[in-house]
């Protein structure tokens, strides 16, 4: 039997057929456009994710025993608000997980509703990109456009809409909406009347491997599959990602760097960081998570490579940066290209270059690019130690995770041992494997990732090289909060 991941991300959609046996025989790429309609807005249109969606699954399993494909789950970009209006239009672009156009909502969430009180109904404080202050900020700025909402929707769950027919989400992803009691698993009544929003408006919460449908008829003979194939709920591409990597269970860490970088600790029981600079989710295992989230990971070595250098020589552009320059650049640089979530909260940051003297090259300046987002990642890692979390080593995946050098910098910066799997596609791994889990073919996620996710290869940490990335990291965390009073002045 096949099973077909979706990775429904920022700058495109990536599908991947899986045999039962985990083996990869095919995946497709189809990119969409991406919108900043005013600076530090972000949106795209969901009627393109379904276009490339499809047109992936036309292509991914052309060569294939179309009667075999069995299953189809996905991961998906979190937080996007996606509303729907009763005739299942489109109302507006969906405001995505990078957006920072919802301070003021935010601000209310936390300051009059208060992070006490948020945390208590949804074990989360307010964030810019979470999908509730989007909700308020559609109520506040286009009142129009809130009066028409009928569903009310995450990325995927769009996706998955117009495959079945079905109004559904899974835990991991309503978890990032602020509209979730993450510990119970149910919508939070609290969160709904702060909102002014409806149960009949929030979609049906299913665990990420349980199938919510099959196809619909219209559906299946378009793409030449059988009205038999069956959808499983899916996660947000983080647990999926956690998932594909085998960060399953208790305790295990997963590194992805992908447009956004994140941190996962994968936990058999549910927990809050007191300080809430870590998000705490339920994951696609049937159990909980933690997580930081930095907004500009991989996105700010390819806006270095691609827009400010104009090239996309990246092996070349980072063999100028030799292993003698490790642990000790002079250049920092702060990765806030959209502002950043974790661990700081503040939407007004912005990437900044420091340390520059006459005699800095263009080497320096890229090898800043990259030690900032590997140090900007050690911010929240310092968080999880500092709630007694111990990380010895942590999985590592995204297009990020390509580059050896990065690698060697993000094991010495954070001093674990990285180790490699045979597949770096994370999210749209994890999306075929739960799959497989909702249709039989595996007794449960766990046993699905101990069969399926192999270790090939470790970067261990050399200890002399780590020392000096930790004298740079502590004098790199001290640039924000001397800078932070500035930004919202000049943004
Ligand atoms: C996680 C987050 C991002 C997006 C990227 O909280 O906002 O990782 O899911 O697609």
């Amino acid at each position: 039997m096949y099973y077909v991941g979706i990775d429904l991300g920022t700058s495109a959609v990536k599908l991947l057929l899986m045999e039962g046996t985990g083996q990869i025989t095919n995946i497709v790429s189809k990119e969409y456009p991406l919108y900043f309609p005013n600076p530090g807005w972000s949106e795209q249109k969901p009627e393109d994710w379904w276009s490339a969606v499809k047109e992936g699954l036309k292509e991914l399993t052309k060569d294939c025993d179309k009667s075999q494909v069995a299953g189809i789950s996905f991961g998906g970009q979190m937080h996007g608000l996606v509303i729907l209006d009763a005739d299942d239009n489109v109302i507006r672009p969906a405001i995505l997980w990078n957006d920072g156009r919802t301070q003021e909502e935010t601000d209310y969430l936390n300051q009059e509703i208060g992070k006490e009180n948020l945390s208590k109904y949804t074990a989360n404080i307010a964030f810019t990109g979470f999908t509730a202050p989007k909700i308020l900020w559609v109520k506040n700025k286009e009142p129009e456009n809130f009066a028409r909402i009928n569903k009310i929707m995450l990325p995927k769950d769009y996706i998955a809409y117009k495959l079945t027919g079905s109004f559904c989400t899974d835990v991991s992803d309503a978890s990032g909406m602020l509209l979730f009691d993450v510990e119970h698993k149910c919508w939070s009544q609290e969160m709904m009347g702060i909102c002014g929003v409806h149960a009949s408006q929030l979609a049906k919460i299913y665990e990420s491997y349980e199938i919510v449908g099959t196809l619909k008829p219209e559906v299946a003979a378009e793409l030449e599959l059988s009205e038999q194939v069956k959808v499983a709920a899916g996660a947000g591409d983080n647990a999926a990602a956690a998932v594909g990597t085998g960060t399953v269970g208790d305790g295990m860490c997963n590194i992805s760097l992908g447009t956004s970088g994140t941190i996962f600790i994968s936990s058999k029981n549910f927990g809050v960081d007191r300080n809430n600079a870590l998000h705490s989710f339920a994951h696609a295992d049937g159990k909980y998570h933690l997580m930081g989230c930095m907004l500009s990971a991989a996105s700010c070595n390819k806006w270095w490579m691609e827009d400010i250098l104009q090239t996309t020589k990246f092996a070349e552009e980072q063999a100028a940066i030799t292993d003698d320059k490790l642990g000790n650049n002079h250049v920092y640089f702060l990765p806030y290209l959209m502002g950043e979530r974790s661990p700081h909260n503040d939407a007004n940051a912005r990437g900044t270059f420091i340390g520059m003297t006459m005699d800095t090259t263009r080497a320096d300046l890229y090898q800043a690019v990259l030690e900032g987002v590997a140090f900007a990642i050690r911010d929240s890692f310092e968080v999880a130690k500092s709630l007694g979390i111990h990380i010895e080593a942590s999985k590592i995946c995204g297009g990020g995770a390509k580059s050896p050098l990065w690698k060697k910098i993000f094991a010495n910066v954070l001093n674990i041992r990285l180790d490699l799997i045979e597949s770096e596609e994370g999210p749209g791994y994890g999306g075929a494997i739960l799959a497989a889990v909702g249709c039989g073919e595996y007794a449960s996620v766990e046993d699905a990732a101990a069969k399926l996710v192999k270790v090939v290869d470790s970067v261990e940490p050399d200890q002399e090289l780590a020392g000096r990335y930790e004298e740079r990291y502590h004098k790199f965390a001290q640039i924000y909060p001397t800078v932070k009073e500035l930004f919202p002045k000049i943004s």
